[in-house]
């Protein structure tokens, strides 16, 4: 039997990978700031999948909750296999516009807490000679799209590095580049979705699952569709500046409200 860890679980993209993992009899360890929501989504993984599932309650924007979470991970007598550094969310506004707490929060549990988070659970798991971790980024992370791209940027190049230096350790590291996931997401941020066209929508069970495949097939980077996989590779061959533009034009069409 073996455990994973999965921060930001109880909806989205989170809950798709924590469905999952139960239904493939993995015990789990469920990570976000809404204990009551917690406690239900364990009972229901327990009593559907009969797998054992921890609850810890943090808020990885602060650090006593980062630490807590990173003790986890250490923790040598029941270790966790796989670590899926998940919990995000986005931020109303453009540069600017939004609160500077704001965007600092957001470093915060985009990158301090996924750089804590995955060195506690690497360094547990290069002892044991065996794990795997998932870094949720996003395809923002290769647009120039504000603190939000920015820090998803930082998620992919951190976690392609780090798994370059564990290989051969046992130790799998992978960015995880989904599109559009219909989610919490933009709802929690205030922003409308009604103008992005149906096609661009994923799924986050399908999400999850070729996440999965992906780690298991060994790669660093893993875009979940081919449709994004086609825009990204187009976005490649334009200039940089002209990007930036569409992303720009882009961002206000679809972006917050
Ligand atoms: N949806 C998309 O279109 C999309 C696309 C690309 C990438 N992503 C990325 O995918 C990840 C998951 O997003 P989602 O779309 O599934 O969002 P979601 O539906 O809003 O779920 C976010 C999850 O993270 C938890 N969370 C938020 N802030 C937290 C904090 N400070 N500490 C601990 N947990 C926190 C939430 O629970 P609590 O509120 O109870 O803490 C919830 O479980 C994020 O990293 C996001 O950037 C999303």
């Amino acid at each position: 039997m073996t455990t994973a860890l999965i921060t930001g679980s109880t909806a989205g993209i989170g809950a798709a990978f924590a469905r999952r993992l139960a239904a493939d009899g993995h015990d789990l360890v469920l990570v976000a700031r809404d204990t009551g929501r917690l406690r239900e989504q364990a009972t229901e993984l327990h009593d559907r999948h009969g797998i054992e599932a921890e609850v810890l309650t943090a808020d990885l924007a602060q650090d006593r909750d980062i630490e807590a979470v990173a003790a986890r991970l250490g923790d040598r007598k029941n270790p966790v296999d796989l670590l899926i550094n998940n919990a995000g969310f986005g931020n109303k506004g453009r540069y600017l516009d939004v609160p500077m707490a704001d965007e600092l929060r957001m470093l915060k549990v985009h990158c301090e807490a996924v750089l804590r988070l995955t060195s506690a659970a690497a360094e547990a798991m290069r002892e044991r000679g065996r794990g795997g971790v998932v870094n949720v980024a996003s395809t923002a992370a290769f647009l120039p799209r504000g603190t939000y791209g920015a820090s998803k940027a930082w998620v992919v190049q951190f976690t392609q590095g780090a798994a370059l230096d564990l290989a051969g350790n046992g130790v799998r590291l992978m960015a995880l580049c989904p599109g559009f996931v219909r989610t919490e997401f933009h709802e929690r941020a205030g922003m409308g979705t009604d103008n992005i066209p149906n096609w661009m929508w994923l799924d986050a069970d399908k999400v999850a699952a070729a996440a999965l495949a992906d780690l298991a097939r060994g790669k660093t980077v893993s875009v979940p569709d081919p449709r994004y996989k086609a825009l990204l590779g187009a976005a490649k061959l334009l200039p940089r500046g002209v990007l930036g533009g569409i992303s720009s034009r882009t961002g206000r069409k679809y972006g917050p409200r």
